[in-house]
This record gives structure tokens, C-alpha cells and sequence, in this order.
């Protein structure tokens, strides 16, 4: 956002300057993503964000709706935050409580009802609005906010990037971009397409502006983001509607911009443009997080994917052809309803088939509201434990052997930070991994060449490689 763009018509009022909000994030990248943006919108009004829930005048539960129990976390949260308004209201200080997010979207007014602590409930396609919203719940108005206004609010949010960094402090190096939000595709344990409402796609002219702009401020590497990021098939210049592979080679384009990923994917939109980009441009990294849920095909209907196993196999082939470094990631959810022993071997063989650098991994709950809560077949709770835990033994063998096969090799690391250790600094694998690096400070920002001397379950330890060309060198690594 422009400073002072969404905020048009609203002054700060007396007594605002200098307050403080506090921004609690739950769930994916995409709510950090929109966590950032509130604060954003909020400066214009006078806030600025604190790390210290206590110092907060402004606390917002963003939240999420993917895990179980979402709603009663965030109910209990809440009973937290009621005792502590009550003690700074003691002292003197005024404090709102917001809920966002998809439980706000969710529950709606039922939030206000139970927990009436809350000042104002507002879902995710409303966040423009913020600075208007806290006017009104400031002046005693309880907020309800949950309409679906996406387009506007792409209008409307866009990093305030345009602002240098802050003298003597360095922006970081690797950002998010949203540039979708929302799905069609209903799988049948999902909450997403009820939360976030319908696929929704940025126009490509808005994109690369935030692209520009981040770049110009540091930001070497961007991760595009959406719930369904592969759907993505925004305007272009041209008129015409693009793909997310087209996009790729057009943010390739722009200066400063040396690492580009993209999550959350969908197995049915990798079109064959994406796939070629993988294949065709060294700045798109070789990590894909690619979902599969299942490898059964009984399942993989009942879930509604509208995918198979083999499609899943012949597609990961047709990646790792043009990109033989490739490394993938996905989430599984084990027990949905009606799994079978059969079912879950197949989703096992699906996994020591395909190989995967990581993985999250789920047991089913039902989402009131979707097809799979009005499912029978439960699969008993330690029937579930069971499966979790050999799936999840079997992926940490993977990890392990994936991050073990890159020690004593080469690769380039985007320097994003100090270490743990002084003198230590600590970069992103081209596959994610975090990595240890004895090296200076003055390397944040930086992409060096490193060899892999060691790891840890999820990290990888490295030192500098001397007389090589730092860059984006291209390791021939075959995966697994
Ligand atoms: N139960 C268990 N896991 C779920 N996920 C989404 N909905 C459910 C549910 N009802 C998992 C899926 C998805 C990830 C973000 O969360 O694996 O990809
Ligand atoms: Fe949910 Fe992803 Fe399926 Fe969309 S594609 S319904 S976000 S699991």
C-alpha cells in the first residue's frame, strides 16, 4: 500500500500517534504474508508493530482454519487476551482485540457473540479496510467484516516497498508475494474454497511492480504464494490471461531477482509452460512443493483431486526430466474416511517411489462444513497414530538421506541472516534447507558458493568455496 492510500478520508484522531499493534500469526506463509500487510495499512494511522504482546494497543489474531481445532485455539487465546485487556485497562490503557484470518471468516458474528473481549472480526478479503474498520471499532462499534471484496483488495494492498529500508538496517532478502488467493478445486477435506472464497488471480502489470519494488529494496529472492498458486492465470499487458509459467520468465526478467519458488501447487495445474520453466530458468529453484495427499486412487476420488497415482508419477518424471536436481515436498493426510490398510500401503509405496526431501503430514479431522464431514468409514484414532507415525519415519529417512547426499558437494546459498554462533551466518540451499555458514555478516544479501560439510535433521553446516565464482552456479546433482 501507498502510505496514505487506503487510509484516504481517515486521520489518525488525538492520542493516536504512537500506538502499538501486535500481529499473532497462525498457519501458512500467505497469513505472514497478509500479517505484514495489516501492520502496513496501519502505519498511515499511526502504529507501529511490536514484538511485545503487553506493550500492544492493537492485538490481531490472524488465524487459520486448515488445522483441528482452529476455532477452539482461538477461543482460548482469547480468554488470555481477556485478562490481560482487563489489566492494562487498570493502568489507564486502551486495548483493541481484532480476529482475521479464515476462523474470522468462518465464525463470522458468532466470534463477537462468545467472546466479547473481541472489538473486531474481519475475514481475509477485507485487510484494505483495516484503518476504517479500527476507526469504527474504536469509536464502540463492534466489527463484523467477512464480505468477499478480493479485487479490491489487490487494488488496495500492495507492499509499502516503495519506502527505502531504514537507514543502517538492511530489508531482508527473501520475500512473499501473493499473487493469488482462493481455489476452485474443493477438495472434499478442505476449508479453503468456503474461507477464501473462489480463485482469484493478480493481474501480472501489479505483480512485477511488487516484484520491482521488493528488489529494488534488497529482496533477492521472492516466493510467489496462493492457495492454489499454480492456477494462477492473471491478466498480462497484453490482455491476455497468462500462466504461472509465463510468469516465472517474465519475473525472471527483473533486475536484482536471482531466486524465484513458488507454494502451493495443485498436480492437475503444473501445464507444461510451468514445467518448461523449471527445466528453462536457472532462477527458478529446483524445490517443489506438490501435494499429493494420497497415493491411493480410491482415496485420491474420494478426495476428489481429479488426479491418480500414476498421473502424479508421470508428471514428477516429466519435472525431474528437464530438472534432474529436483527436489520435492508434499503433504499427506493419513485416515480420511474409509482408508483402508491396502489404501495406506499404497500411499507408502507412492512415497519410496517418488522420494521426497520433505514432507508435511496430517491426520484427518473433519472441517464442518465440507463433504468429508458428512463422510462415514471413521478410521479409528490409533488405527491413525499408527499410520502417521510409519509415514512420517519413512519421510525423516528420506530427508535424511536427500540432506546426506549433499554433503561434500557444492551449491550456491542466499546469505539471509546471522547465525547461531557468532560468526556464523545463515543462508537457504537452493532446496530450502537452512544452512550454517562460518563467514562474515557482510555476506547477508549475498549468493555464495558453499561445500556442504554436514547436517542436522533439517540443516546442512558449510564453509565458503575460495577461488569460484560466486553466483548462481548449477549443481548437477541427481536426486536421491
Ligand atoms: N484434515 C487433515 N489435513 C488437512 N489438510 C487440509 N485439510 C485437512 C483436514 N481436514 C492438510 C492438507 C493440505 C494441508 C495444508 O493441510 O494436506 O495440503
Ligand atoms: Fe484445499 Fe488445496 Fe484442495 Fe484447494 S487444492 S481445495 S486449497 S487442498
Amino acid at each position: 500500500m501507498a502510505p496514505g492510500q487506503v487510509a484516504e478520508g481517515i486521520s489518525p484522531g488525538p492520542g493516536a500517534a504512537g500506538r502499538k499493534v501486535f500481529v499473532k500469526t497462525y498457519g501458512c506463509q500467505m497469513n505472514v504474508y497478509d500479517s505484514e500487510r495489516m501492520t502496513d495499512a496501519l502505519v498511515p494511522q499511526g502504529f507501529s508493530a511490536t514484538d511485545s504482546v503487553e506493550d500492544a494497543d492493537l492485538i490481531i489474531l490472524n488465524t487459520c482454519h486448515i488445522r483441528e481445532k482452529a476455532a477452539e485455539k482461538v477461543y482460548s487465546e482469547l480468554g488470555r487476551l481477556r485478562k490481560l485487556k482487563a489489566e492494562r485497562a487498570e493502568s489507564g490503557k486502551q486495548t483493541m482485540i481484532g480476529v482475521a484470518g479464515c476462523v474470522a471468516q468462518a465464525e463470522g458474528e458468532e466470534i463477537a457473540r462468545r467472546a466479547p473481549v473481541v472489538d473486531l472480526v474481519f475475514g481475509p478479503q477485507t485487510y484494505h479496510r483495516l484503518p476504517e474498520l479500527v476507526t469504527r471499532a474504536r469509536a464502540g462499534e463492534s466489527v463484523v467484516e467477512t464480505e468477499f471484496e478480493i479485487e479490491a483488495k489487490f487494488r488496495h494492498l500492495s507492499t509499502p516497498s516503495a519506502a527505502p529500508a531504514p537507514a543502517g538496517r538492511r530489508g531482508p532478502v527473501s520475500a512473499f508475494l501473493t499473487v493469488q488467493e482462493g481455489c476452485d478445486k474443493f477438495c472434499t477435506f478442505c476449508v479453503v474454497p468456503y474461507t477464501r472464497g473462489a480463485e482469484v488471480s493478480r493481474d501480472v502489470d501489479q505483480i512485477v511492480a511488487e516484484a520491482e519494488r521488493l528488489a529494488a529494496r534488497g529482496v533477492r529472492e521472492v516466493t510467489l504464494l496462493g492457495q492454489n498458486v499454480n492456477a494462477w492465470h492473471g491478466k498480462g499487458p497484453d490482455g491476455r490471461a497468462w500462466g504461472l509459467g509465463e510468469l516465472l520468465h517474465r519475473l525472471a526478467g527483473v533486475e536484482g531477482l536471482d531466486r524465484l519458488r513458488y507454494t502451493t501447487s495443485h498436480p492437475r495445474d503444473m501445464d507444461d509452460a510451468l514445467i518448461a520453466a523449471h527445466r528453462d530458468l536457472p532462477e527458478v529453484m529446483p524445490y517443489l512443493h506438490l501435494p499429493v495427499q494420497s497415493g491411493s486412487d480410491r482415496i485420491l476420488k474420494a478426495m476428489n483431486r481429479r488426479h491418480t497415482r500414476d498421473d502424479y508419477f508421470r508428471l514428477i518424471d516429466r519435472i525431474r526430466e528437464g530438472r534432474p536436481d529436483l527436489a520435492l515436498s508434499c503433504d499427506f493426510i493419513v485416515g480420511f474416511p474409509g482408508e483402508t490398510d491396502a489404501d495406506f500401503r499404497d500411499t507408502m509405496d507412492l512415497i519410496e517411489r517418488v522420494g521426497f526431501a520433505s514432507a508435511f503430514t496430517f491426520k484427518y479431522s473433519p472441517r464442518p462444513g465440507t463433504p468429508g464431514a458428512t463422510m462415514d468409514e471413521h478410521v479409528p484414532e490409533a488405527v491413525m497414530n499408527e499410520r502417521l507415525q510409519e509415514l512420517q519415519a519413512l519421510v525423516a529417512r528420506q530427508q535424511k538421506a536427500f540432506n546426506q547426499s549433499l554433503v561434500g558437494t557444492v551449491c550456491d546459498v542466499l546469505v539471509e541472516k546471522r547465525g547461531r554462533n557468532p560468526g556464523q551466518v545463515t543462508g537457504r540451499s537452493p532446496w530450502l534447507q537452512p544452512v550454517q555458514i562460518d563467514a562474515d555478516e557482510s555476506l547477508i544479501g549475498e549468493i555464495v558458493a558453499v561445500e556442504i560439510t554436514g547436517r542436522e535433521a533439517n540443516s546442512l553446516f558449510a564453509r565458503r568455496v575460495s577461488g569460484q565464482d560466486d553466483g548462481q552456479a548449477h549443481p548437477q546433482r541427481v536426486h536421491m
